[in-house]
């Protein structure tokens, strides 16, 4: 039971990545909400439920990827993870990326983006598909920043049609 950081404080259930390696390819997001920590799987609350409709109606399917966070605990009332709390946890992410030598990562939102990449080119990288240092991420929004906006929402869609063709699925 890790203890690195105080969100084993308050966390019901750490929540590890989940999925399989077939498509060589990672999702991650921020950190786990109420009912990832309830369940202790990533994306099964409301923007996992947006997640999955995207993917399905992009032909990937969610099995077939490995997806997790930047931070394996809730953090209180949702809020962003301290950077204190970034780094502790990043032991696990980096374990997962040597395990699973994705071909491609994709960073849904700013944090993901921000730990992964690092500065502030979120915005102009999105919807794109960036080779850094030899590995491929995907850059795409958050998919609970599309719980109230249709506009992000069929951004998503756009992405994600995009990371299908480069995973060789249409
Ligand atoms: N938001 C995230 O970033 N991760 C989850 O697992 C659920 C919601």
């Amino acid at each position: 039971m890790c203890r690195t950081c105080s969100l084993f404080n308050t966390r019901t259930n750490a929540v590890p990545g989940d999925g399989s390696s077939v498509l060589k390819a990672m999702l991650v997001g921020e950190a786990p909400g109420r009912s990832e920590d309830q369940l202790g799987t990533p994306f099964v609350g409301k923007a996992g439920k947006i997640l999955d409709n995207i993917l399905r109606t992009t032909g990937i399917n969610r099995s077939q990827l490995y997806i997790t966070n930047i931070v394996k605990c809730r953090p209180p009332h949702n809020r962003k993870p301290k950077s204190i709390e970034v780094m502790a946890c990043r032991m696990y992410l980096n374990r997962e990326i040597a395990v699973l030598k994705p071909r491609i990562i994709g960073l849904m939102g700013r944090t993901a983006y921000s730990t992964l990449i690092g500065g502030n080119g979120f915005s102009s990288s999105r919807g794109q598909i960036l080779e850094i240092n030899g590995q491929s991420y995907f850059i795409t929004f958050h998919p609970a920043a599309a719980i109230y906006n249709k506009t992000i929402k069929e951004s998503l869609r756009i992405d994600f049609t995009k990371l299908a063709f480069e995973l060789g699925l249409k």
